[in-house]
């Protein structure tokens, strides 16, 4: 394993800020990852960890050890005749994955084709679409564990699973993730149920033309990253008290809202910033998309600071509008590689 130092991350973050690393590693096994972690204790640098960079907003210059993670392979565990149980190197590309579940005849991920990304992000912020979350499928999460400097398996019950998150939001900087264990259907059971998936699947019920149905919608709304690029929906659905949403709703009645527990209400952020004059518009060189307002996209090497202009702008209108926060889905960093907050 080879430290570099001074290394330009744009092309490993599908945003494609310039982002200068102090000192970078490709991490391809655990061994690896021990010693790139000695060698930070030891240079006393803090660490970033990089994953399929779908998800990040990166500052110009960082001085921390970026740990680009690489962990390949795909192990076939124990199966019966309902489950197939699998354990994944977080460096595996997560659609790739997918595609190659479909074709063994493993089901339960094909509403998640086409997400940009890497196998062991996917736990993190617990992504989902069309239905479906992925910790539904997750056994269990083998971790290096900062804290106790060990390695570890956490069940998926101990991940804490939510929307848009789990454990490794909430206690960020703690656990880097090495492989992933899931256990995935023999016999499909589609999950038809989000929007007009149904429809688009039509007689064809099967996981391939699931499959195929789910990238052929996200492929018309949402943009290519090496087109154009973008994190994916760059802000949560927000998530309020039924009180607090009845009284959005008596002025606003055609707010697209799923109905969630414990008396609460997701909205739609798309229809909201779509509201709020933002689809299609730009602000300096970053915007949102004119297919889908919750996708940011870089339009012209923008810098952080063009980015946080144009997402702030949009909070302000959308707070101004609807008496909405919204919440930004990526992850911010700092010069020192640490992950920061928002509102700084
Ligand atoms: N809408 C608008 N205008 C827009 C965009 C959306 O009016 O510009 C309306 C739509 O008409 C619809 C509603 O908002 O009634 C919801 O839109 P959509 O079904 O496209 O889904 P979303 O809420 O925008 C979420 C996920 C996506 C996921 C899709 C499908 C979040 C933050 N986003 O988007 O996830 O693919 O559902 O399940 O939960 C991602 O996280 O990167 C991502 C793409």
């Amino acid at each position: 394993m080879q430290i570099q130092t001074q290394v330009q991350l744009k092309p490993f973050n599908t945003l494609s800020l310039d982002a200068v690393a102090s000192h970078y590693c490709k991490v391809q096994s655990t061994d690896d990852l021990i010693h790139a972690l000695d060698f930070a204790k030891q240079q006393q640098l803090n660490i970033l960890i990089l994953s399929g960079g779908s998800n990040m907003l990166l500052p110009e210059k960082i001085h921390a050890l970026v740990l680009h993670m690489d962990i390949q392979g795909i192990e076939l565990l124990d199966s019966d005749d309902q489950m197939q149980r699998l354990r994944v190197g977080g460096g595996q590309v997560w659609h790739d994955f997918v595609l190659w579940t479909t074709q063994q005849g493993f089901y339960g991920l094909q509403n998640l084709a086409l997400i940009p990304g890497l196998v062991g992000a996917s736990p993190v912020q617990n992504i989902g679409a069309y239905g479906v979350e992925v910790g539904e499928f997750i056994e269990s999460v083998e971790v290096y564990d900062r804290e106790t400097q060990r390695f570890d398996s956490i069940n998926a019950q101990d991940c804490d699973f939510a929307y848009r998150h789990s454990i490794f939001k909430d206690q960020p900087g703690r656990y880097i993730i090495t492989h992933v264990v899931f256990h995935l259907l023999k016999q499909p059971d589609l999950k038809l149920n989000y929007g007009d998936l149904k429809a688009a699947v039509g007689e064809e019920q099967t996981p391939e033309n699931l499959e195929r149905q789910v990238i052929r919608i996200r492929q018309s709304k949402l943009p290519d990253p090496k087109e154009y690029p973008n994190v994916g929906s760059f802000f949560k659905n927000p998530i309020v008290d039924q009180a607090d949403f009845d009284q959005i709703a008596e002025k606003f009645p055609n707010l697209p809202h799923y109905s969630q527990p414990n008396h609460q209400v997701k909205m739609a952020a798309g229809w909201l910033i779509d509201q709020s004059g933002w689809k299609g518009k730009q602000l300096g060189p970053v915007g949102m998309f004119h297919k889908q307002a919750l996708v940011l996209v870089n339009y012209a090497n923008a810098s952080l600071k063009d980015v946080r202009a144009t997402y702030q702008a949009v909070q302000a209108d959308v707070y101004a509008k609807f008496n909405v926060a919204l919440e930004p889905e990526p992850v911010l960093f700092g010069e020192d590689g640490l992950i920061r907050s928002h509102q700084d």
